[in-house]
């Protein structure tokens, strides 16, 4: 299949202000040719960042945002501000979010609306726990978690969304999940935006990446799968070194 890769580095709130300017300098003149990458810093080096990568092929994304536009919502984000700033992509309905927040399917949903609206692209995690797993119930948690979110979000022509399978208990383990079962569960997800989408939505709109543990060694193993379209990086994308050696891989 052609097709040009994604790789979005989600820097957490790993690395403080000048530590994300100083990687963002590092990154700005890697070649990135067949790849589309986009980096997605905390808030508050959102700014910097973009202004360090504006003339470069890099993207920038933020790692959340809130669910209106605009009002009394102390310490919330608007989608609307982080497009003003220059962000392209947001993040959305990490499982850490999830865990430590308390964010819903409910919320990621309102979230993806207005992201939509504001003109971000969402990048959806959705993602099994290891217990979950262990009682069989992955499958329905994906698409749970992939229908809740997504059932009845409007789509422009020109709009798309990604989806992040990212298996919780895979997470900063260093062991990425064998691809063979990648492959498979995206399937899973892909039906799933099937019950929901016309097709040709499915197929316009819709792109399926793969995020847990993906390093330099592993990163081509996901990208050459036919139904994925990408890594979401967390560990590996924290360094030039490591982040230049999955691009140049992919
Ligand atoms: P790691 O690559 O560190 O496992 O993190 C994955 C992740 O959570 C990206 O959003």
């Amino acid at each position: 299949m052609d097709k040009k890769p994604i790789i979005i580095g989600n820097w957490k709130m790993k690395l403080g202000i000048a530590e994300s300017l100083e990687l963002a300098k590092q990154l700005k003149h890697i070649p990135a040719k067949n790849v589309d990458v986009v980096v997605c810093p905390s808030f508050v080096s959102l700014s910097g960042v973009i202004d360090t990568l504006r003339h470069s092929s890099i993207s920038v994304g933020a790692q959340d945002c809130f669910w209106e536009s605009e009002g009394a919502f102390t310490g919330e984000t608007s989608a609307a501000y982080l497009r003003e700033i220059g962000a392209s992509y947001v993040i959305l309905g990490h499982s850490e979010r999830r865990k430590y927040l308390g964010e819903t399917d409910e919320m990621v949903h309102k979230k993806i609306k207005m992201a939509l609206t504001a003109g971000l692209t969402p990048i959806v995690c959705v993602g099994e726990t290891f217990e979950q797993r262990q009682e069989g119930s992955k499958d329905y948690v994906l698409i749970q978690q992939t229908v809740k979110a997504l059932e009845g979000v409007p789509l422009g022509a020109d709009q798309r969304v990604f989806i992040a399978y990212e298996p919780v208990w895979v997470i900063g383990s260093g062991q990425a999940i064998d691809p063979a079962e990648a492959a498979a569960t995206h399937q899973v997800i892909r039906q799933s935006l099937f019950d929901i989408f016309p097709s040709s939505v499915v197929k316009s709109s819709f792109s399926i990446i793969y995020g847990g543990s993906v390093d330099a060694n592993t990163v081509n193993d996901f990208t050459s799968l036919e139904n994925t379209d990408g890594v979401l990086v967390g560990g590996a994308s924290l360094t030039a070194d490591s982040f230049r050696d999955i691009i140049q891989k992919a």
